[in-house]
């Protein structure tokens, strides 16, 4: 009965802390908890007056059991490590340098900024986005980007939209963002998946679903993955694209850390073919302000007109507010020395991230090891599950997530983590994750226990 009844009492403990319940909720019936769990009601009966004793729920007699306070009252903000948040670290976020961008921008355009605008976004934009591009070894016009109200506009307008190669499916990598899950999802998209490993992929593979499965484009996030922390090799981007050239699929390059690459030498897949076959898509949000709602998209011209007119039944035009502030700031060279700032603060907490797991992890799990970008993932030995440690480290106060929502059904793997460095603070990584090992090592000795117990049942 052990175990059951802590997982009852973590997973109670987890809806209190993310508000699913509340002070004074009704818990669910003890039945209701015994069938779900498939265990006893006397296994519930007992977690329910385990959490009696800690004073976090009370029951009135025939009514039930109800919540007396919400857990996050009592924790020390101090106390938290968080590897779950995965906006832009707070800390470093310019948004008082931003606002004198945005006065500026409404001295300069007036009223223009405040009705409706170029579908496409405003051209000066456009130019300014062209420039900085290079920088990423993207060269192409501003006739061919168009600004997004963020990449994940973008990614569903291409989901929903026609491709010139006339093919119906779309491959993604396993796992992926979830965010892109959801869209192909919501619009019920025939989707296919390849294994991505922190290895990478098999190109042979790639090979043969591009060639038997009517391809439309392969979605690929080639630097600093997310959830992996994965990135390609030159190499492995150059092949991707020859394959994608010979069987005629496009690529939609989700390219949302390339600018934290401390690598120079690292391209794009856009660089190996900028003549149309790649949909290069640069997001602002991680590395900038995430509310602007602003990405950009390089678009081959064939797709132009379709995607405009898809982005016009979406939202008519992105805010021209935040168009306008973002081009006097690229004007004004803020943009370069706030990058400059932001890829020293992740590239020192990945790196502080790395040596930490490299002393600390138990032997049975394995790490990605990115260079920088906001994700490192642990694979947990099989047969851990991510869900039971995230349970067991929220109670310590360190947030981390699992991984499971970002794979297709039959890729699904309930045991990998994604850490993200993003909005944790520097002095506390090593602290964190001297709390996940020693959570993975009783975890491990746990399994231990049960395993010989079983067996001495034999
Ligand atoms: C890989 C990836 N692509 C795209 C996005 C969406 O970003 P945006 O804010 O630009 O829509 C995210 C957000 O987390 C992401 O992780």
């Amino acid at each position: 009965m052990s175990a059951k009844y802590i997982e009852i009492m973590e997973e109670m403990k987890h809806r209190l802390a993310n508000k699913t319940l509340i002070a004074g909720s009704k818990l669910p019936s003890v039945r209701q908890l015994s069938e779900h769990f498939s265990c006893s009601k006397n296994t519930v009966i007992k977690a329910y007056e385990e959490l009696e004793k800690e004073h976090i729920i009370y029951s009135v007699p025939k009514s039930g059991y109800y919540v007396v306070s919400e857990l996050q009252n009592t924790t020390n903000e101090n106390d938290v490590i968080d590897f779950l948040s995965a906006g832009p670290d707070k800390n470093v976020m310019p948004y008082v340098e931003f606002q004198h961008c945005i006065n500026q921008a409404i001295e300069q355009y007036k009223e223009e900024l405040f009705t409706y605008s170029d579908q496409q976004g405003l051209y000066s934009l456009r130019v300014q986005l062209t420039k900085y591009l290079q920088n990423l070894q993207v060269f192409t016009q501003p006739e061919r980007v168009v600004i997004v109200s963020g990449s994940q506009q973008a990614l569903h307008l291409l989901v929903s939209m026609p491709f010139p190669n006339g093919k119906n499916n779309i491959l993604i990598e396993q796992p992926t963002y979830f965010g892109f899950l959801e869209s192909i999802n919501l619009q019920q998209m025939n989707t296919l998946g390849i294994e991505l490993t922190m290895e990478g992929i098999d190109l042979d593979r790639l090979a043969y679903i591009f060639r038997n499965n009517d391809i439309k484009f392969f979605y690929i996030i080639p630097r600093f993955h997310n959830p992996l922390g994965h990135s390609y090799t030159n190499n492995e981007k150059k092949k991707i694209v020859e394959l994608a050239e010979k069987y005629d699929v496009y690529i939609v390059e989700d390219d949302f850390l390339g600018d934290l690459d401390p690598n120079a030498k690292s391209d794009p897949l856009f660089s190996f073919d900028p003549s149309g076959r790649i949909i290069y898509i640069k997001s602002f949000s991680k590395i900038f302000l995430p509310g602007l709602r602003i990405a950009t998209v390089v678009l081959p011209s064939i797709m132009m007109n379709n995607f405009l007119r898809y982005k016009f039944s979406s939202d008519f035009n992105s805010s021209a507010l935040s168009q306008g502030a973002l081009e006097i700031y690229f004007k004004s060279g803020m943009f370069n020395s706030h990058l400059k700032k932001i890829k020293e603060v992740y590239r020192t907490k990945m790196q502080i991230l790395q040596e930490s797991c490299d002393l600390l992890l138990p032997a049975n799990t394995h790490f990605s090891k990115p260079t920088s970008g906001f994700y490192l993932s642990i694979n947990l030995p099989e047969n851990m599950t991510a869900k039971q440690l995230v349970h067991m480290l929220n109670e310590q106060h360190v947030y981390v997530d699992e991984a499971s929502r970002m794979f297709l059904p039959e890729y699904k793997k309930e045991n990998l983590l994604r850490l993200s460095i993003s909005q944790v603070n520097e002095s506390k990584i090593k602290q964190g994750i001297e709390r996940l090992a020693h959570c993975i090592n009783l975890m491990n000795n746990r399994k231990k226990h049960i395993a010989r117990n079983n067996f001495l049942r034999l």
